[in-house]
């Protein structure tokens, strides 16, 4: 007996050392941790249970029946992130590239089969050299499995993925399908096709990073969320995003008590809109005073930085926050922003996570490339978004709401739950000066007439008493007490229960 359990121990130690240690060096040698490192990293310590770690390919062309690693290339398995249950799959690049190959898939699906069966988040490490080249189709199969896979899960449990190497050709779609993608400078890239295909192709001259590293598609694409400067960072960070997410989509996000008075007056909030409606302001400087302990985990800070958005606690209790921001853009909605802001709110709908939006929005961008661009179609994602979406929805007007904009924005009409206004609001088709030269064009020439025609417009309508008269908004709150305003609203909503017609699924516009 003792023979076999140390056979069992040899066996184990074998699989552990992966490609072996000459491979591993060279990971380390890339500033990159091993695929059990990660999970080390990841998971509270000492909780991972692995699965499949004898799993090894079949392949038998090439000389692959010569080269057998246990676990072939991806370690997979089950842990807690402060506690709380995640599965986690994690490429070994040491074994084959981490390239995936027919058992390497089987592995990960029998991972996200298990997870949905318990409703528990999947977190993937993806580090591979994509479909393990001497399988051919046989990988290519195992990557549509997964891809089923993943939009299986999708709304169902969260799932993340972490780019921490190469991702490249199809393989980028098992990512772009989970919710989270994190990427580590330097060290990640993901492309369609890499440098060489696009200097035949298009002659463009690229490296990787321009091409799909971490910076480019966390500031230019909007593929990523967010970058890191290495894998325990990364991996860290992950740690605590984990902290705000729910484990599945019949539950909500994990409750964190808080010595933050809920009713914290914040008086510096009545100053932080200027007299001048043309002057900027920072919006996070309004969520981050509002908000639980000052936290507030912003996801695509570098992408259409027009528009905010980030998990923080109000009460202990996980929102999602989605704000303008006057800073970039004069706090417009554009394309990029508007799709940044849908596919968040669809997230936080779709895990039971309710949604609060601070708004100062001067309306949507004007100009050819944007209309070129579609931004009907993709303005219309955001319209869509919080239309559908059945979460507690909490609004707060710092100053301009004007035009389609306001609509969008989880207006009352969007059946926002609580829609509050600052004094200084301006709920408008649009900015006074522009209005008066459209209606009283006949006045063009006559700058005095002009003046007053605009001071009357807005004494008339540059206020949130207006929308106020009808209800649109259910109060006019003084800005040092959004926090006490916004808690309450949120405790007052709790338990609320809204449905949408039964339907296949509906046609958001793509
Ligand atoms: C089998 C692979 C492999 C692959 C790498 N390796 N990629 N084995 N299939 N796809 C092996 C290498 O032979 C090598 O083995 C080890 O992994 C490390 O690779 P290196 O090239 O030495 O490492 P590095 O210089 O860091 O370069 C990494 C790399 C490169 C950029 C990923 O290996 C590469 O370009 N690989 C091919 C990528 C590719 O074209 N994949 C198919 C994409 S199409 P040894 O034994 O020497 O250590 C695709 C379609 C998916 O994925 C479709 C889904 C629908």
């Amino acid at each position: 007996m003792k023979e076999i359990l140390d056979q069992l121990e040899q066996k184990r130690e074998a699989a552990r050392l992966g490609g072996g240690q000459r491979r591993i060096d060279a990971q380390h040698g890339k500033g990159k941790l091993t695929a059990r490192e990660r999970i080390e990293v990841l998971l509270d310590a000492g909780t991972f249970e692995e699965w499949d770690m004898f799993v090894e390919h079949r392949c038998t062309d090439f000389g692959m029946e010569q080269s057998h690693i246990p676990g072939d290339g991806v370690v997979i398995g089950y842990g807690t992130i402060n506690n709380r249950l995640v599965f986690v799959f994690s490429q070994d690049f040491t074994v084959f590239g981490g390239a995936l190959s027919e058992a390497h898939a089987e592995k990960i699906c029998k991972l996200m089969d298990q997870a949905m069966k318990v409703g528990a988040p999947v977190i993937g490490l993806n580090d591979s050299g994509g479909a393990r080249i001497q399988e051919g189709v046989a990988s290519l199969a195992g990557y549509a499995e997964v891809f089923q896979r993943n939009v299986m899960a999708s709304g169902v449990v969260p799932q993340i993925s972490m780019i921490m190497g190469p991702c490249a050709g199809g393989a980028v779609y098992s990512p772009a399908m989970t919710d989270f993608i994190f990427m580590v400078k330097d060290s990640s890239y993901m492309f369609v096709t890499g440098p060489e295909v696009v200097k035949t192709v298009t002659h463009e001259s690229v490296t990787a990073e321009e091409l799909g590293g971490a910076i480019t598609h966390t500031s230019r694409s909007g593929v990523a969320d967010l970058a890191f400067e290495n894998d325990v960072e990364a991996l860290l960070m992950l740690r605590r995003l984990y902290n705000y997410i729910p484990s599945n989509n019949r539950e909500k996000a994990p409750y964190r008590p808080t010595l933050d008075p809920v009713d914290r007056a914040d008086l510096s909030l009545d100053t932080l809109v200027p007299d001048n409606p043309n002057k900027p302001y920072d919006m996070k400087e309004l969520i981050v005073k509002t908000v639980d302990d000052g936290e507030f985990f912003e996801l695509q800070p570098d992408y259409a930085a027009n528009i905010v958005i980030g998990f923080a606690r109000m009460d202990g209790n996980v929102v999602g926050i989605v704000a303008n921001q006057p800073l970039v853009l004069a706090g417009c909605l554009d394309i990029k922003s508007s799709i940044k802001a849908a596919r968040f709110v669809r997230f936080c709908d779709a895990f039971n996570i309710p949604v609060v939006t601070f708004v100062d929005v001067p309306g949507f961008m004007p100009g050819t490339s944007q209309e070129y661009g579609g931004i009907i179609k993709h303005g219309a994602k955001l319209l869509y978004a919080y239309a559908e979406c059945t979460v507690p929805k909490i609004t707060i007007i710092t100053r301009k709401a004007y035009g389609g904009a306001y609509d969008v924005m989880s207006s009352k009409h969007l059946r926002g739950d609580v829609n509050l206004a600052w004094p200084n609001a301006e709920i408008a088709v649009m900015g006074a000066k522009g209005a008066v030269e459209i209606i009283f064009r006949e006045d063009k020439n006559d700058p005095e007439k002009l003046a007053a025609r605009e001071a009357e417009y807005k004494s008339r309508f540059a206020n949130p008493f207006v929308a106020g008269a009808r209800g649109f908004i259910d109060d006019v709150i003084q800005p040092h007490e959004t926090r006490k305003r916004i808690c309450r609203s949120l405790a007052m909503l709790k338990d609320k229960k809204l449905e949408n017609p039964w339907r296949k699924h509906g046609n958001i516009p793509l």
